[in-house]
């Protein structure tokens, strides 16, 4: 067992899991944009993980970006204020207006951080805005918000691993596990 994994009270979802679920997802994208070329945004830095695997599981043109937005910073806690790039195109290095745009993302929790990044992307006057999502965290809802496409529902547990990190730590497992309640109590 390796350092990381021994802080692992247990794996939710397993490589393999992720893996088929990850090309279901690809296939439906590519059903649904089949006479389209989507510009899929990650949200880094945890979409990166998942946005690696998704690419390669769609099998249509289509383009990818990244922006950063960050609300959690080194806490467990979001701190109620999303930081984001304040020139979006810039950033993204491509225009959003008339495109189809899919943003990815590893997490919906609270929904603060999709809900701002939509808002700021919607005023660009994309032709078309979806989200989807790894994993969505329902409970912890304070935004009304819903994913267009998710691989998996997750209770309110810390989960880390495959793009999620703790304290930028955890983000190199290739599973997605719920992290020991010590670790992060200390
Ligand atoms: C995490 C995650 C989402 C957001 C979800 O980002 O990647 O962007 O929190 O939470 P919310 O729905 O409550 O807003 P974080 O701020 O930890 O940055 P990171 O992507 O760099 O890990």
């Amino acid at each position: 067992m390796s350092k990381i994994d021994e802080n692992i009270g247990r794996v939710l979802f397993s490589e393999e899991q992720i893996r088929n679920r990850v090309l279901e997802i690809g296939k439906r994208i590519s059903e649904d944009y089949k006479d389209k070329e989507p510009l899929m945004i990650g949200i880094l830095k945890g979409s990166a993980v998942f946005m690696s695997d998704l690419l390669r599981a769609i099998d249509i043109p289509c383009r990818i970006a990244f922006l950063t937005a960050r609300s959690y910073g080194l806490n467990t806690t979001s701190s109620g204020k999303v930081n984001m790039d304040e020139d979006i195109e810039r950033a993204l290095g491509t225009k959003v207006e008339g495109e189809h745009i899919i943003i990815v993302e590893d997490i919906l929790d609270t929904a603060l951080t999709l809900s701002t990044v939509c808002e700021k992307i919607r005023e660009l006057k994309p032709a078309s805005l979806k989200v989807c999502t790894l994993m969505d965290k329902q409970v912890q809802r304070s935004i009304d918000f819903k994913a267009d496409y998710k691989c998996f529902d997750v209770e309110n547990e810390f989960v880390v691993g495959y793009g999620v990190d703790y304290a930028e730590n955890y983000r190199n497992l290739p599973y997605i596990g719920v992290l020991k309640p010590e670790i992060y109590s200390k």
